[in-house]
């Protein structure tokens, strides 16, 4: 299905337009969403004990909540999604509860499972290394806090033949080639891929297509 959404000038998630067809412009942009969406299920399956305390970080509509919530039912577990765009969090469809704040300032409590899925990118370059020190000293043990971001990519011809595979599979999915641009230029300044070398040494990748990695990070022993 292609996307009608009006790319903003400057990209933003403050923004109706922007929430009403995130939803479908995030399928059409990154053919494997649904298919990291249901890893993080998996190994929300394997860290989440019975009477657990689990966080979506940077919820958006509620895709996290919503492949977690099986097991969230089955183990009763207290869920929080964190989203800090009203217009977002007005359509967002996941399990109770959501709250509408910054995620960075949040205070947390220890969890056993928590979520950054495409978020971090987005969060200020200056905060990212103590909000992810933070969050690491917060998971309980046997817990885990699982990552997926866009990452900046090494120098040379190999950066430039993976930023092209984003650009290829969105034209493969039907993105229109002037929206491509539209939103490349709209992100700048906003969306900041991830460096890699912030995450803790024991972080341990379980997916990559190109320039986005996932990660699955285990409590500090
Ligand atoms: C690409 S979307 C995340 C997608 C979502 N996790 C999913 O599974 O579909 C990024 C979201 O992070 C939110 N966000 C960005 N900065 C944030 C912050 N500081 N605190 C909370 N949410 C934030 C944005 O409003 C947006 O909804």
């Amino acid at each position: 299905m292609k996307s009608s959404l009006e790319i903003p000038k400057h990209w933003t998630f403050r923004s109706r337009n922007v929430a009403t067809h995130f939803d479908e412009h995030v399928r059409e942009s990154l053919p494997w969403y649904d298919l990291a969406t249901n890893a993080v299920a998996h190994f929300g399956r394997h860290y989440i004990p019975n009477g657990g305390r689990v966080y979506d970080i940077g919820a958006s509509t509620g895709n996290i909540g919503r492949a977690l919530e099986d097991t969230l039912k089955q183990r009763q577990v207290r869920f929080t999604a964190i989203e800090e765009s009203h217009e977002m969090a007005d359509l967002y469809q996941g399990p109770p509860e959501l709250i509408i704040a910054d995620a960075v300032s949040f205070d947390y409590e220890p969890f056993d499972f928590a979520v950054c899925f495409l978020v971090l990118m987005f969060l200020p370059i200056d905060t990212r290394a103590s909000f992810l020190r933070r969050l690491q000293g917060l998971i309980k043990s046997g817990g885990a806090l699982v990552i997926v971001d866009k990452v900046q990519m090494p120098g040379g011809y190999v950066g430039t033949a993976f930023a092209r595979l984003t650009m290829q599979q969105k034209l493969v999915m039907g993105a229109k080639p002037d929206a491509i641009l539209a939103k490349e230029l709209s992100l700048a300044g906003y969306q900041r891929p991830l460096d890699p070398r912030s995450l803790p040494k024991s972080a341990r990748a379980f997916f990559q297509v190109g320039e986005f990695v996932g990660w699955i990070i285990e409590a500090r022993q």
